[in-house]
């Protein structure tokens, strides 16, 4: 893009002041900002303004869950299942490790962080670890993709390259990036995170498959006659991925995606919950949960909103394709944001200072024509690490690795 095609596009959007330091840029900063300019989605900028405007809800109702009797009932059968298309090559694990993990405030990404106290134990390792038991129970080596961010990519390749990939089989892990998206201050003016880029951060997880399939990755998919992708959070240490049970029920119940989903520890905890919206499958956020909704009991006299996902969900992988080019709707987040100021000096905010756009995997689900949510026992499945203390935290994370036999 030229200077003068970079002077409209923004002049449009209203944007004009990313140039601000053009003229005291070298040759290649200038060619790099003016890139920038060209790639990103200006369109989306303005509807910070109008959050009002941005997609309600249809009519929600209940969506039963599989729940721990039915699936104890059944193990044997479904974990065969699972077994078998494990083994026939048709499971692969997707990691979504784009994200910032501002919330835990390391400079690192995420996955590297040392949870262990006597020993070195990090997030990367446990989730390793936790794949490591289905590849010796099927005795065969899954398929791991692993998407990063333009923020954390190099960090994270490098990290897991030093470590030997905790002893998981290098031609097995296939790394990929997101894509990016500009950070605006309330008044939806992109920031400038240096004289010569545009502030921007890792575009929501909800871009995963369309940026696995822009870097070439289907090839891979489709070489390895991958039926089924198991799409997880880092921050989840306890998570069992791949999990043949769950990948067995979700094949038998022949549904388009299976979400693993624990039952809510207080009718107001904040989670989002499985629901139907319009008749298809949905999450409905905690926020969205108003008292009707909160209040409305099954017919066996249970919450009927009472099992919450857990950033795992199991894609059947021809859906995706089907759906790829489908609009995911639009997540303004209120985020701090690192900026250079009027006067050239860089900030980095103890507080929100504006917001970034984000895409969500939870919305994927609303695209599925049928889900199965799968209960698994929280105390055993769920250990997500968010914050350094409190709730969902470094700390609530190592009580629950150490109540389930790991040592730290
Ligand atoms: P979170 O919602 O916890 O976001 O991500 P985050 O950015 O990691 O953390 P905070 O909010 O800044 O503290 C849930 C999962 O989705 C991934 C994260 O890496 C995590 O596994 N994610 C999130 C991405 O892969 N890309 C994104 O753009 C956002």
């Amino acid at each position: 893009m030229t200077l003068e095609e970079a002077k409209k596009k923004l002049a449009q959007f209203g944007q004009e002041h990313v140039l601000k330091y053009y003229d005291e840029l070298s040759g290649d900063e200038r060619a790099a900002l003016l890139e920038q300019i060209d790639a990103a989605d200006m369109t989306i900028l303005d509807s910070c303004l109008h959050r009002e405007n941005l997609g309600g809800k249809g009519v929600i109702t209940p969506l039963a869950a599989m729940e721990i009797d039915e699936i104890e009932a059944n193990r044997e059968s479904f974990t065969k299942t699972g077994i078998e298309a494990i083994q026939a090559g048709k499971v692969g694990a997707v990691l979504l490790a784009g994200g910032m993990g501002t919330r835990l405030g390391s400079d690192n990404p995420k996955g590297m962080y040392n949870v262990g106290v006597t020993r070195e134990l990090y997030i990367f390792e446990c989730l390793i670890n936790n794949l490591m038991e289905v590849v010796r129970q099927a005795d065969t080596w899954l398929h791991l993709f692993v998407m990063t961010s333009d923020k954390n990519h190099d960090a994270t390749t490098e990290f897991l390259k030093e470590k030997n990939y905790f002893g998981y089989k290098a031609d097995y892990i296939h790394f990929f990036r997101q894509e990016m998206a500009a950070a605006v201050d309330y008044n939806g003016k992109i920031y400038l995170e240096d004289k010569g880029r545009l502030s921007t951060s890792p575009n929501g997880n909800g871009g995963w498959f369309i940026s696995m399939k822009n870097s070439g990755l289907l090839s891979v998919v489709h070489s390895a006659g991958i039926e089924w992708l198991n799409v997880f959070a880092v921050d989840n240490v306890l998570q069992r991925i791949a999990d043949p049970c769950f990948v067995g029920a979700t094949i038998q119940k022949g549904c388009a995606v299976g979400a693993k989903v624990v039952r809510k520890s207080a009718p107001d905890e904040k989670v989002g919950v499985m629901c139907l919206e319009d008749g298809r499958p949905s999450i409905v956020e905690y926020y969205e949960l108003n008292d009707e909704l909160m209040n409305a009991k099954d017919e066996k006299g249970e919450p009927a909103y009472n099992f919450g996902v857990i950033l795992n969900y199991l894609f059947r992988e021809d859906e995706l394709e089907r759906l790829v080019e489908g609009k995911l709707p639009l997540h303004i987040v209120e985020k701090k944001i690192p900026y250079i100021d009027e006067n050239g000096c860089r900030i980095k905010p103890e507080s929100p200072n504006g917001y970034k756009f984000e895409s969500l995997v939870l919305d994927m689900i609303h695209q599925m024509d049928s889900c199965l949510p799968f209960e698994v026992v929280r105390g055993k499945e769920f250990a997500p690490i968010k914050n350094s203390t409190g709730v969902d935290s470094v700390e609530s994370a190592r009580e629950l690795l150490r109540q389930n036999g790991v040592t730290l």
